[in-house]
C-alpha cells in the first residue's frame, strides 16, 4: 500500500501557494457575492446527511487541490485496505473492520475479501445472539434497571445513541451508565435500584480496564450483600476477553473481535444496551444506516465523497490556517452526549505526533473537538466565537423534522442555528469597538431529515470515515491510543503509596501533594 505523507506531496506546496495567494484573505461575503452558486457548488450528499460547505474558507481551486493532496496521499488505496481486512492498525498488527459489523451480509458480502467475509458469519452470529438476548431482556418486566458498567468507547457510545433515540426507549426500563471510578457515580446508581429488578453489563474489550473492574466488583459485592441470587440472569459481559469475564463469574456473555478499536464499538456486542433500550429493528436500523453511509465512503470519488471532504477541511483549518479547536454545534436535544463521543472518536484517533513509522511530524494534528448543545451553548460561549480572538470552525448539526408537536419550537430552534451561522459569517461593522463582529468566521451545516436510528447510524459512520481519513492524510495510525497507556502505569504505582505514604522515588510535587492528601 502507498501512503505519501500529506507534506511530502505536491498538491501540499501547491495548497501552500494558494493559502498565501487567496486562502489567508478568502472573504465569504465577497465570494456569495460573486458567486450565485456557491452554496450548490460546494453542498454534498450523502445518505440521510446533507452537508453545506458553503460557509467555509474554499473555493472551487482550493477544493481541486484539496481533492489532489487526498488522491497524491494515496487516501484510496488506505481505504481499500482497511475494507480489504488489511492491518492497518500497525502498531497493534490488527485490521480496524468496524465497517464489518454493519455488513447485511447476502449478496453483498460477495465483493468482500475471502478473509473478511469468513469474519462476517461470526459477526452475523453474534448479532443474532445479542438481540435476541435483548429481545428476552425486553420482554422481562421484572427487569426495571439495566446499568452499563464500562468506560470509553464501552461507555460513550451507547450512552450516546440511547439518548438519541429516546423518543422509542423501552420506557418500562431506565438505562445507567457508570464509567467513573470515582464511587460517588456507582453508590448514586445502586441507591436507586434492587437486585432483584437490576441487569448489570459490565462492558470492557479487555475486561482489565481497572474502572470498570473495580465498578463491577463492587456492584457484585453490593448485589450479594443485598440478598441478590441468580448472577448468571443479573449479570451479563460484553467483552473480547470471554476467559476473564468467566474468571470473575459471568456466564452470559457476548465476544467481538480484536479487530473492533474500543471507540468503533457501539455497532458491536458493546451496543447492547441499545438495543434493549430500542429493540433489535430499530438496531437493525442504525446498522444499515451506519452500512450506507459506508457504501457512500468506499466507493464514492473524492470530490463528491463526504466523509472526505470534511477530513480535507479539517487538513485546510489545522495545517494552512493554524485553527487548533473545532467547535460542534447540535440543535436536538437528542445529541446531548454527541460531542463528548466525538472527542474520544477524533482525539484518541488522531491525536497523535509522530506518522505511522514513528517519525516526529512537522505539523499539527488533530484539533481539540469541543461543544455541547447549542441552544445552551449561544447564551454561554458563541460570544467568543463572535468576537473572540481565536477563529474556530464550527460544526452546525440539525434536523429537519422533530418528534415532538409543541408548537412554535422547532422554528425557533432552526432559526437560532441559521442566524448564528449567518452571523459568524457576516459579522457587522461598528465604529465603536465593543459591538463590531469580524465575521468571516467559518461554519459548515450538516442537516439529517430527522433523528432516526438510520440517520444517527449514517452520521456516526460519516465521522468515524472522517476521521481515518484526516489520519490517513496527517500519515498516522488512528486506530492505536499508546498515549493513554503511561498516566494507567503510574496510577498503579501511585495507588499504594496513598496508604503506605511512601513517596520514595517521586516528583516534588506528587510526593507534595501525596502528604497532603493524607495529612
Ligand atoms: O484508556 C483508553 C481505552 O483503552 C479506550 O481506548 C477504550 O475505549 C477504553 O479505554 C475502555 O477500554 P475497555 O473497553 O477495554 O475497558
Amino acid at each position: 500500500m502507498t501512503r505519501i505523507r500529506c507534506d511530502r506531496t505536491r498538491a501540499w506546496a501547491a495548497l501552500r501557494e494558494l493559502y498565501d495567494a487567496r486562502g489567508r484573505t478568502l472573504d465569504l461575503r465577497q465570494a456569495f457575492a460573486a458567486d450565485s452558486g456557491r452554496f450548490a457548488a460546494l453542498s454534498l450528499e450523502a445518505p440521510h446527511v446533507f452537508a453545506d460547505l458553503s460557509k467555509n474558507l474554499i473555493d472551487a481551486e482550493i477544493c481541486d487541490q484539496l481533492t489532489a493532496l487526498a488522491a497524491e496521499c494515496g487516501v484510496e488505496e488506505h481505504r481499500h485496505a482497511m475494507f480489504r481486512g488489511e492491518l492497518v492498525n500497525s502498531t497493534e498488527h490488527r485490521a480496524a473492520m468496524h465497517f464489518l459489523l454493519r455488513h447485511p451480509g447476502g449478496a453483498a458480502a460477495g465483493a468482500l475479501a475471502p478473509y473478511v467475509q469468513g469474519q462476517l458469519v461470526e459477526v452475523h452470529a453474534v448479532l443474532d445472539a445479542m438481540l435476541a438476548y435483548a429481545q428476552q431482556v425486553r420482554e422481562d418486566r421484572s427487569i426495571t434497571d439495566v446499568v452499563n458498567i464500562g468506560i470509553g468507547g464501552s461507555d460513550l457510545g451507547p450512552q450516546m445513541a440511547v439518548l438519541a433515540m429516546d423518543v422509542l426507549v423501552d420506557h418500562g426500563k431506565r438505562f445507567h451508565f457508570v464509567s467513573s471510578v470515582d464511587g460517588h457515580e456507582l453508590s448514586a446508581v445502586l441507591r436507586q435500584v434492587r437486585p432483584e429488578s437490576t441487569l448489570f453489563l459490565v462492558s470492557s474489550k479487555s475486561f482489565t480496564t481497572q474502572e470498570t473492574m473495580t465498578n463491577a466488583h463492587s456492584a457484585k459485592a453490593w448485589f450479594t450483600a443485598q440478598g441478590g441470587t441468580d448472577i448468571a440472569r443479573h449479570f451479563c459481559a460484553l467483552t473480547s476477553n470471554v476467559e476473564a469475564a468467566r474468571q470473575f463469574g459471568v456466564d452470559t456473555t457476548f465476544g467481538f473481535w480484536d479487530w473492533v478499536g474500543g471507540r468503533y464499538s457501539m455497532w458491536s456486542a458493546i451496543g447492547l444496551p441499545i438495543a434493549i433500550a430500542v429493540g433489535s429493528e430499530h438496531f437493525r436500523s442504525m446498522l444499515a444506516g451506519a452500512h450506507a453511509m459506508d457504501e457512500h465512503f468506499r466507493t464514492a470519488p473524492l470530490a463528491s465523497n463526504m466523509p472526505v471532504q470534511l477530513a480535507l477541511l479539517d487538513v485546510w483549518y489545522r495545517n494552512f490556517h493554524g485553527f487548533a479547536t473545532r467547535s460542534l454545534a447540535p440543535y436536538h436535544s437528542g445529541l446531548f452526549r454527541l460531542p463528548g463521543y466525538l472527542r474520544q472518536l477524533e482525539m484518541e484517533s488522531n491525536g497523535k505526533r509522530v506518522d505511522e513509522q514513528g517519525q516526529v511530524l512537522g505539523y499539527p494534528t488533530a484539533p481539540v473537538i469541543w461543544g455541547e448543545l447549542a441552544a445552551n451553548g449561544q447564551h454561554a460561549y458563541f460570544q467568543m466565537l463572535h468576537q473572540g480572538s481565536d477563529v474556530i470552525p464550527i460544526e452546525f448539526l440539525t434536523v429537519k423534522r422533530v418528534a415532538h408537536d409543541l408548537p412554535g419550537h422547532h422554528h425557533k430552534l432552526l432559526a437560532n442555528g441559521l442566524a448564528q451561522a449567518q452571523a459568524l459569517m457576516l459579522g457587522q461593522q461598528d465604529d465603536g469597538g465593543h459591538r463590531h463582529m469580524p465575521g468571516n468566521r467559518p461554519s459548515t451545516f450538516l442537516l439529517l431529515e430527522e433523528l432516526t436510528p438510520a440517520s444517527l447510524g449514517a452520521l456516526i459512520a460519516l465521522y468515524e470515515h472522517r476521521v481515518f481519513t484526516a489520519g490517513s492524510l496527517w500519515g498516522i495510525n488512528s486506530f492505536d491510543q499508546w498515549g493513554v497507556e503511561l498516566g494507567k502505569v503510574l496510577a498503579k504505582n501511585i495507588e499504594p503509596r496513598l496508604s503506605s505514604g511512601d513517596s520514595t522515588g517521586l516528583d516534588a510535587s506528587t510526593a507534595g501533594l501525596l502528604r497532603r492528601l493524607r495529612s
